[in-house]
């Protein structure tokens, strides 16, 4: 009975606050290192990342979940994005031409007795062009959990490529706030405000190893113990804009390569990013050797487990990544995944590092924590 209980908590919520668990969907994609590159560089306004040649792609994850908007509910899948503040998803047109959004799902208003026109026009500037739309307000669900009046971009236009054959049809931001820059408050400010959670936490657990659909697991409202195993190692933020916070150090080998650096979490995006001077310093310690034809850096795919580990002291943490985890196989080349931010002040850990460490991102205290993830867990949906 008990168990039963439990499982109804843990899939259908009918337990006010509980933790709130969406099931995250992994997909592997092809991407255009240009591409992703330039979309931190718009995240993060950054002014000046080098261009790759065009050919260079290679093959990553993304990891997206579902949520509902609207009443009745209409689904839609999202990549949740703690490096972006806004909630968009694509609007329903009626045109015949407006192929845009093509086969992803599309939010009709006219289907929706909660829908409120805000209609301030929003913008977000992409690698091959712009999004736009405007916004609305209406009620969304997260695993069953509804948050109501929430403000989010509706898009009408998008750029080329970008979406077109993305597995997602939209992104939720969560970042924190600032009325100055941004269109609307990220959604997870609605969920602190109407009270619905126990803690104001949310924490991501990235399953990079294995071959199933299932990638992890966005927990909201506290952390999941099943998820991590160890002690969890928090980090003030160091700037309330980003997820961002000093590391203490990191090294390779004895080479110290990062002393009290500025680094950002960021879910949405795959490697690790790092300012022009780091990238080299880093590629060099841990053995990789320029690709005269892609100009990334490369390693011998036989010695990847040879490669020494680098290590980040985080708090009061040590996080280590090996060669298994920072190098990408891509054919038969084996790609270094730390890559070029250009003038950047800090460095940007994505999923290479998330998927590792089951990070804790904490609203009520400011902070951010890691422990190791535990492999191969089953999630229950
Ligand atoms: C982006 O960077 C430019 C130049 O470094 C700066 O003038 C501008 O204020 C920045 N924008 C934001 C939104 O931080
Ligand atoms: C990858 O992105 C770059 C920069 O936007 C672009 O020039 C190139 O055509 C893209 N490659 C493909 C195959 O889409
Ligand atoms: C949402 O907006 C409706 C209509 O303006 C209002 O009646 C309702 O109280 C609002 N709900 C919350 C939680 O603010
Ligand atoms: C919000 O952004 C403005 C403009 O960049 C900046 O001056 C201000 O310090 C920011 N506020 C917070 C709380 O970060
Ligand atoms: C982190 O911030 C809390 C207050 O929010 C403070 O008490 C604590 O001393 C800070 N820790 C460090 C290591 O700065
Ligand atoms: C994935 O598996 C490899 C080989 O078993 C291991 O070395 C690596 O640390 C694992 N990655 C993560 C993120 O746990």
């Amino acid at each position: 009975m008990l168990k039963t209980l439990l499982i109804l908590c843990g899939s259908l919520l009918l337990c006010e606050g509980g933790l709130v668990k969406i099931p995250l969907i992994k997909f592997v994609e092809e991407k255009n290192l240009s591409h992703e590159l330039q979309k931190l560089q718009i995240k993060f306004n950054i002014t000046d990342i080098a261009t790759m040649p065009p050919k260079y792609h290679y093959l990553d994850f993304s990891f997206y979940g579902k949520i509902t908007i609207g009443t009745p509910p209409q689904d839609f899948l999202v990549l949740f994005d703690t490096g972006s503040h806004l909630l968009w998803v694509p609007l329903k047109t009626y045109t015949l031409d407006n192929e845009d959004f093509g086969r992803h799902h599309q939010y009709d208003p006219e289907k929706s007795q909660t829908y409120q026109l805000n209609g301030q026009p929003f913008f977000m500037i992409y690698e091959s062009g712009y999004l736009s739309g405007h916004l609305v307000e209406d009620t969304v669900s997260l695993a069953g959990k509804e948050i109501q009046n929430v403000t989010f971009g509706v898009a009408t236009y998008r750029p080329d490529a970008t979406f077109r054959y993305a597995p997602y049809d939209g992104v939720m931001g969560m970042s924190f706030f600032n009325s100055s820059l941004h269109y609307a408050q990220p959604i997870f400010y609605d969920l602190m405000k109407q009270h619905k959670l126990e803690e104001n936490v949310f924490s991501f657990y990235y399953l990079r190893n294995g071959s199933t659909r299932l990638g992890g697991e966005l927990t909201l409202g506290g952390i999941n113990p099943d998820h991590f195993e160890g002690q969890l190692h928090y980090v003030n933020i160091s700037r309330k804009y980003h997820w961002q916070f000093e590391v203490e150090s990191a090294h390779v080998n004895k080479i110290q390569v990062c002393k009290k650096c500025q680094v950002i979490a960021d879910t949405g995006c795959n490697g690790i990013g790092l300012p022009r001077d780091d990238y080299h310093r880093v590629n060099r310690a841990i053995g990789a050797t320029i690709d005269p034809e892609t100009y990334q850096f490369v390693v011998d795919c036989n010695k990847i487990n040879q490669l020494p580990e680098i290590t980040f002291k985080i708090g009061d943490g040590i996080f280590t990544l090996s060669g298994q985890d920072y190098i990408k196989r891509l054919n038969n080349r084996c790609v270094s995944g730390f890559h070029n931010i250009g003038s950047a002040k800090f460095w940007i850990l994505g999923d290479l590092f998330i998927g590792k460490y089951y990070t804790v991102f904490d609203f009520d205290k400011s902070r951010v924590g890691f422990a190791k993830t535990k492999q191969n867990i089953q999630i229950t949906i």
